[in-house]
């Protein structure tokens, strides 16, 4: 799909370069416009790896699974020898959704507005009445591929079904949790919730906000900043292309909620993923942009085998309510900045250098696309 130029867009990418040199972020007109967010579609979110769902929804033979990535719906199922396989969730006919919600022992993905029917392979299995007409390809009409590869607990999709495989698209990452030793055995995990939030605020915005803990004492001071040692001297964070990684030490004297964990480890990979693995319990989270105003963020969390049940549902109280205070700001900022008034924000470097570094990647991907 042909994109429109730097100009069309008003992005004069010399002064940008500049700005973020300077430490400013993006024009703010990149957190509202429609025309931008399109755009992003296409530059960033069509052309990435991105999170699906964690590996337990797919665990068996005939498991389904469903989420939008980017701006397409995405079914992936488990076939009965034990593949993946991942498909738009648009049905051939025309373009009702084949599955509409996750399932297990899922025989055929039946599209409930005129039955056409697919097998979990993906070929057509059944259209009703169409079969005898003329020209009627059946094989031809199979449901269209995307690429789908486990990494550790998680199931990841790219959009181009010829895309790279995102192992080898992410060797530092694979590294990274090599060495973090990050690799949760599942079998000792249980998944304990799921919670979805539509946050009226832009992606990037998210982004921001779920880089920098320079925020972290101020509006978590009862949650997140509570149980952990926000200080940035305790804090190490790993900036690398495609992702960062953090640690952060318990805090050994939480007040507000009584809990504190060590081994903490977490993964923000670019665009939308973010895990996060600690004593007590495991999380990932999936972020999807929705419109310019509305993000959709979706954490399945998980408890230890052995731990007591009393912390992990502690732990996503805790978390939900991080999410939460998050939430309200970064709504906030974005009915802000979609007055137009102020033209960019300018980041702290020495406490937000994650946040610029997400810009940095954005940036990357708006100039790549512009080139093309
Ligand atoms: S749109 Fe799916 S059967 Fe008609
Ligand atoms: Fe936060």
């Amino acid at each position: 799909m042909a994109l429109p130029a730097a100009e069309a867009l008003g992005l004069d990418i010399a002064e940008i370069d500049q700005r973020l040199a300077d430490n400013y972020s993006l024009p703010t007109r990149c957190y509202w416009d429609p025309e931008i967010f399109a755009f992003e579609q296409e530059a960033i979110f069509a052309k990435r790896w991105q999170f699906m769902c964690p590996i337990n929804k797919l665990a068996n033979p005939d498991d389904v699974a469903v989420r939008q990535v980017g701006k397409y719906p995405i079914v992936v199922t488990r076939d009965r020898n034990g593949k993946l396989h991942g498909f738009l969730n648009i049905c051939r006919h025309r373009g009702y959704t084949v599955a509409e919600h996750d399932q297990s022992k899922c025989l055929r993905l039946v599209c409930r507005y005129h039955t056409w029917s697919y097998n979990l392979d993906g070929s057509l299995a059944n259209a009703p009445d169409a079969e005898g007409e003329a020209g009627f390809d059946k094989e031809a009409l199979g449901l269209l591929p995307v690429a789908v590869e486990q990494w550790g607990p998680m199931i990841m999709v790219h959009p181009d079904p010829g895309a790279r495989s995102f192992r080898e698209t992410n060797p530092i990452l694979m590294q990274a949790a090599e060495e973090a030793g990050f690799k949760p055995d599942m079998s000792r995990y249980t998944p304990v919730k799921e919670i979805e939030y539509e946050i009226e605020t832009n992606w990037k915005l998210w982004y921001d906000n779920g880089t920098e803990c320079y925020h972290c004492p101020n509006i978590h001071g009862a949650s997140f900043g509570d149980a952990f040692n926000v200080a940035p001297e305790d804090t190490t964070i790993r900036l690398e292309e495609n992702f960062s990684s953090y640690t952060f030490k318990g805090n050994p004297n939480p007040k507000a909620n009584g809990l504190s964990a060590e081994n903490y480890i977490s993964f923000q990979v670019f665009p939308g993923l973010v895990v996060v693995l600690h004593d007590d319990i495991l999380h990932m989270t999936a972020m999807t942009p929705l419109a310019p105003g509305k993000t959709r963020h979706s954490t399945f969390y998980f408890g230890e085998e052995d731990a007591d049940p009393a912390r992990v549902e502690g732990w996503v109280k805790i978390w939900h309510d991080t999410y939460c205070e998050d939430n309200v700001a970064t709504a906030i900022q974005y009915n802000n900045l979609k007055s137009a008034g102020q033209p960019y924000n300018r980041y702290v470097a020495g406490r937000e250098y994650a946040a610029q570094h997400f810009n940095a990647m954005i940036w990357v991907d708006y100039k790549a696309a512009l080139a093309a």
